[in-house]
């Protein structure tokens, strides 16, 4: 059976279009755990879009090993060659390049003719391939291109080296049937298609961007670009848990199968939302929350039953466990090890001490520790390797009717110890008033919810911040805690972090 290449542009695609900027740091996690579950190629971002996207491209280029790392590029020479010295130490380096060809972009964006178009598309090609073996080419806005015109630019670029050729949907405009006949169309009518990778990357514009994907892969294709969750530009892109498990349901459907580890598809997914502060609709194809829970007591009888009376795939295939052993605070090391294994996290000896003292403060303020505890300890990183520059160290609030509050905050903020008060709103709005006389940093706030992340009345608050700082950029910052207000500061504080973290930008 044919191998379908599990491209995934999360970092790119996913992060360009969402306005947020993930740290170094960040990235790094997200690729890290895209390695867990298998993908083939890492697109990893666009160095040429700014210095701090460079550096992060460079880095999972020289610390993400055992997968392909893809940087973008525009059909442009000196984006190219930032291209190349951003991803040159990486195991396995692809330069993506590209430009759009469709009639409205030649007209409105490059103003060029289709020859000077395909020019440019070849040389781009013959560039990056000075550097590098693996190159891909992108036709952007490709369904909305002449047929005749992008198979030409694809028998120009196939001829000058390309090894892999994406066939974007670049606005979500295609429907199923007419994006399968054009890959087919292609493939009969491009010389040398059939020697090369042809990759789908589709838009969700009209909510079918799995759909259009799929069909692109049943009609040859064997590359799929996507992103978690289907996150990106405007309505998303192609959510690859959704292609993938299309795809392992039924492979002889597509005559192709995928080598991911579907056991890792639940903790990315979870991972890529926490980070990037988008939140899985509870509907949500694969990793939504009530994917597998059925509510109509017809349902429940019958999966009851037999469970594939409603049921096409086992939670457990996606990695959705169940508990065998309840952890509270009489538990020990072992046990705790133990149920972070079946989760997947494989802890040395000093970093297990570490998430043990953790564990047992917050099992001191719970009767049970659950799956999501666990996920929350391990996710929330920050406090642990000690790398944001403000810290909370304490606050206390006190509240006068419905709407007056008054705060204390006390932070470490880059190792001095600092404190004040302030009034506000209701107790969340004093303590970031209060927060805000500490840092001195005007920013102002786009966003701020907190959900409840594991069950009971002590459950866990999971608190999400977005800032947008004086750059324009939009921070989101993560606060975990059993007191809600505790974990809003702390959003707010390590959203804060990474603004004043941030390097200023030389472009
Ligand atoms: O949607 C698109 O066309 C793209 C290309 C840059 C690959 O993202
Ligand atoms: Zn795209």
């Amino acid at each position: 059976m044919r191998k379908l290449y599990v491209f995934d542009t999360t970092l790119r695609d996913g992060e360009q279009s969402l306005g947020i900027t993930l740290n170094i740091r960040e990235k790094l996690d997200i690729g890290r755990q895209l390695v867990c579950l298998g993908v083939d190629i890492i697109e990893a971002g666009f160095p040429a879009s700014s210095p701090g996207d460079f550096k992060a491209v460079q880095q999972l280029a020289r610390e993400i090993k055992g997968v392909t790392i893809c940087g973008l590029s525009r059909a442009v020479i000196s984006d190219i060659d930032l291209c190349w010295e951003a991803l040159k130490d990486a195991q396995q380096p692809r330069i993506h390049t590209g430009l759009a060809l469709s009639p409205i972009h030649r007209q409105f964006k490059l103003g060029v003719t289709p020859e000077q178009g395909i020019e440019m598309a070849v040389g781009a090609v013959k560039h990056a391939k000075k550097y590098v073996q693996d190159v891909e080419y992108y036709s952007e806005d490709a369904f909305r291109t002449e047929p005749e015109i992008l198979a030409r630019v694809l028998y120009g670029v196939i001829n000058a080296g390309a090894t892999v050729v994406n066939i974007p949907d670049t606005v979500g405009y295609a429907t199923p049937w007419e994006y399968g006949e054009l890959i087919t169309w292609l493939m009969n009518n491009v010389e040398g298609m059939d020697k090369v990778i042809v990759s789908v990357h589709c838009h969700n514009d009209l909510g079918m961007a799995t759909a259009n994907a799929l069909a692109g892969v049943k009609a040859g294709a064997s590359q799929v670009e996507g992103t978690i969750n289907g996150i990106g530009e405007r309505a998303g892109n192609t959510a690859l848990e959704e292609v993938i498990m299309s795809i392992y349901t039924q492979p002889s459907r597509f005559g192709i199968k995928t080598t991911v580890n579907y056991k890792e598809i639940a903790r990315t997914s979870r991972l890529v939302s926490k980070i990037t502060g988008v939140q899985i609709p509870a509907h949500k194809a694969i990793v939504g929350e009530n994917a597998f829970m059925h509510a109509s007591g017809i349902h429940q009888d019958g999966v009851l039953k037999e469970r594939s009376t409603y049921e096409i795939i086992h939670p457990s295939v996606i990695g959705i466990s169940q508990n065998k052993i309840v952890l509270t605070a009489r538990s020990g090391r072992h046990a705790l090890r133990h149920c972070l294994e079946e989760l997947g996290y494989q802890l040395e000896e000093s970093v297990l001490n570490k998430v043990y003292e953790k564990f047992l403060t917050l099992a001191d303020q719970k009767q049970e520790i659950f799956d999501e505890d666990l996920h929350a300890l391990m996710g929330n990183k920050e406090g642990m390797n000690g790398a944001d520059h403000i810290v909370l160290k304490g606050f206390s609030v006190s509240t006068a009717g419905p709407s007056r509050a008054m705060a204390t905050v006390e932070l470490d903020f880059s190792g001095n110890v600092v404190t004040d008060a302030a009034c506000g709103n209701g107790p969340v709005d004093a303590v970031f008033n209060a927060i805000d006389r500490l840092v001195g940093c005007k920013v102002t706030l786009e966003d701020y919810s907190l959900k409840s992340i594991t069950k009971g009345k002590d459950a866990m608050g999971d608190a999400t911040v977005k800032i947008r700082a004086n750059d324009s950029k939009l921070y989101v910052g993560h606060g975990l805690s059993t007191d809600v207000i505790e974990a809003s500061a702390k959003a707010y504080v390590n959203a804060l972090s990474k603004v004043i973290a941030q390097p200023v930008s030389t472009s």
